[in-house]
């Protein structure tokens, strides 16, 4: 049997297997898989996102388009109905802050932010990269999970959001760790995601009243209300521009 075969052979088991399970992560000759269906909603989730079949669609062809464009994506390898195979892409950003040396938190996070301005310097967008979406290995970035890309706004609005999200996710993941998140940030802008956080600042000069609002909660807040202070107080205090 010829060994594309076989791999699809494979894949119809491990998806009979697991059935209904939004992602679950195979191993095929040596090499790690990940099959992703269709998202199985309930209840009022079925209203606020009436079309998974759709997003997950949309999702393969934002992959292979940007996999063709030379973009750093995993490889769709196998489509079918209800469900994509991709290559593994390494582990995501937000487990390996839990299990790697605090040391490496700093090359991990300037990589990945590198990497997210060369994707924009690309002219390409995201649509929600929090690091839970942004994995590494051996310093290597992929970006995964594009079901959030949105081709309708412009594409500098559409890398505002990018940014504003990533910063986000930085501060609630990593708590207030200003220093490693500045400096990540820093890296951003320095490989030329510069107008991106020069209009992202201008954009945020509108939410100044959030700032005040949202400081008394700043150590205590939840996960989302907390970040928010910081990624203000980020763009409050970080130098308008950058030593060459
Ligand atoms: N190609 C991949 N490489 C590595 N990890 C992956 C890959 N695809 C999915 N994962 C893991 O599975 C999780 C969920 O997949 P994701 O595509 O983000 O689905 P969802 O839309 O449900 O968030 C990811 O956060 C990541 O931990
Ligand atoms: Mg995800």
């Amino acid at each position: 049997m010829a060994e594309n075969d076989i791999f699809h052979q494979y894949v119809a088991k491990i998806y009979h297997e697991h059935c209904g399970e939004r992602v679950v992560s195979f191993e095929f000759q040596g090499k790690r898989y990940w099959l992703k269906q269709v998202e199985k909603l309930t209840g009022a989730m079925r209203l606020l996102k009436p079309n998974s079949t759709a997003a997950l669609n949309k999702e393969i062809d934002v992959l292979n388009t940007l996999g063709h464009l030379g973009a750093p994506v995993p490889a769709v390898v196998e489509v079918g109905d209800g469900y994509m195979v991709v290559e593994d892409a390494g582990d995501t950003i937000n487990h390996l802050l839990h299990h790697t040396n605090q040391a490496l938190w700093q090359p991990i996070l300037n990589d990945a932010s590198t990497a997210l301005a060369k994707l924009h310097n690309m002219q390409l967008a995201h649509g929600r990269p929090a690091l839970r979406d942004i994995s590494w290995q051996a310093g290597e970035v992929k970006f995964i999970d594009f079901e959030a890309n949105q081709q309708n706004d412009s594409i500098i609005s559409q890398q505002i959001r990018d940014l504003l999200v990533f910063i986000h996710s930085l501060y609630r993941y990593m708590e207030p760790n200003n220093r490693v998140i500045c400096q990540a940030i820093k890296c951003y802008r320095l490989a030329g995601g510069e107008n991106i956080w020069q209009k992202a600042k201008q954009f945020l000069a509108a939410w100044q009243w959030l700032y005040y609002f949202a400081k008394p909660f700043r150590y205590t807040g939840g996960k989302d209300l907390k970040p928010v202070y910081w990624v203000l107080w980020h763009f409050r205090q970080a130098p308008l521009t950058l030593p060459n």
